[in-house]
């Protein structure tokens, strides 16, 4: 059986709309992190994406941007594997199995599903309820052993504990271990600008919900200073009564790298505007050398479809012997 000696790390992002702050201090900048001491597999995971960008230039276009998001924030493609799901047939060859020992109830319980489909729950895409399967597969296929996520994800990688379980009852003891999630604890969860009470999301109709990696620097600014405040005086953490300033506290202490309460104490007498100045300084000077490195790679399409060809490739001889074998536990070869 294929197995891996060492810890592994596999985690993905959806190319929809480009990387916004949520991403990039819930995961991304974690992601980066681990690149030190980890084997690390990264994937842009355009069959999830599939469930709801149904346009074939709209899905090239979002996932070379998305490679080129990825290597600004720090993935280096020659330490990690950067590549593309829907290029590594191991992902959907895996799914179709896990699903045949996931029972329906617990997918069932996905809250995921139901904020996405919401009340369109009868026309909602098939692929939208079975998208935590196929994510388990992505993270089973290499046998990862730990997975950097924000705290959205959580409940989805519980399920992939299940099934990995699942599938070992049935077939082969230990075949798969067990994920591991990894969540930061200080920016697992950053909110919407609007409502501090709302994940930051790249499908919040509103623009001015979030900071996207491409915003420039006038466009980060204004979305700073008219981000929701409180009529409280000073800044303070209090997430149960001050959603929108224990949010923009947290986000100033994960681009500043320095504890909440260090932030929180600097700023107790300060009004919300000079906060929100000194917070939109430290925006825009920590991401527009991100923005500029996107730019300048997008400047060279081939460049990037290279890389992530190259990584597709890699990725592909990882996961084929895996599924090999798991195809082979469950009696197809
Ligand atoms: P996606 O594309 O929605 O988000 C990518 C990563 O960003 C994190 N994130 C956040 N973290 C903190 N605050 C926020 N407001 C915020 N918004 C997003 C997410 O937790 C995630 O880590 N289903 C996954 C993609 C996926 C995956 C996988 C992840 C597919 N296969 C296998 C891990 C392993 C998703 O939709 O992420």
């Amino acid at each position: 059986m294929p197995s891996t000696s060492r810890n592994r790390i596999f985690s993905g992002i959806q190319p929809t709309h480009g990387i916004q702050l949520g991403n990039y201090l819930g995961a991304i900048r974690n992601w980066v992190k681990q690149q030190d001491q980890f084997e690390c597999i990264y994937c842009i995971v355009d069959q999830h994406a599939l469930t709801t960008v149904q346009n074939a230039d709209e899905m090239r276009r979002n996932t070379r941007e998305m490679g080129a998001a990825l290597i600004a924030s720090g993935i280096d493609p020659a330490r990690s594997v950067l590549f593309v799901q829907s290029r590594v047939e191991a992902h959907s060859r895996l799914a179709w199995v896990l699903n045949c020992v996931t029972p329906l109830g617990w997918v069932n319980r996905m809250t995921q599903f139901k904020e996405k489909a919401g009340k369109q729950r009868e026309n909602a895409p098939v692929g939208l309820f079975v998208y935590p399967v196929l994510q388990a597969a992505d993270i089973l296929a290499y046998r990862a052993t730990h997975v950097p996520v924000g705290e959205d994800q959580k409940q989805h990688l519980e399920l992939s504990r299940d099934i990995a379980a699942s599938f070992n009852r049935r077939f082969a003891e230990d075949f798969f271990p067990l994920p591991e999630p990894m969540i930061q604890a200080e920016a697992a969860r950053v909110m919407s600008l609007r409502d501090g009470t709302k994940k930051m999301s790249k499908s919040d109709p509103s623009d001015m919900s979030r900071i996207n990696l491409t915003d420039d620097a006038d466009t980060i600014a204004s979305k700073i200073r008219k981000a929701k405040s409180d009529s409280i005086l000073g800044i303070s953490y209090d997430p149960e009564n001050r959603p929108e300033a224990s949010n923009l506290l947290t986000i100033f202490a994960a681009l500043s790298d320095r504890e909440r309460a260090d932030v929180a104490a600097e700023y107790e007498s300060a009004s919300f505007a000079s906060f929100k100045e000194h917070l939109a300084e430290l925006c825009v000077e920590k991401l527009a050398p991100i923005n500029a490195e996107m730019r300048g790679l997008l400047a060279n399409p081939d460049h990037i479809d290279a890389v992530l060809g190259d990584g597709s490739a890699r990725a592909d001889a990882l996961a084929r012997p895996i599924v090999d074998a798991a195809y082979e536990a469950v009696g197809f070869r």
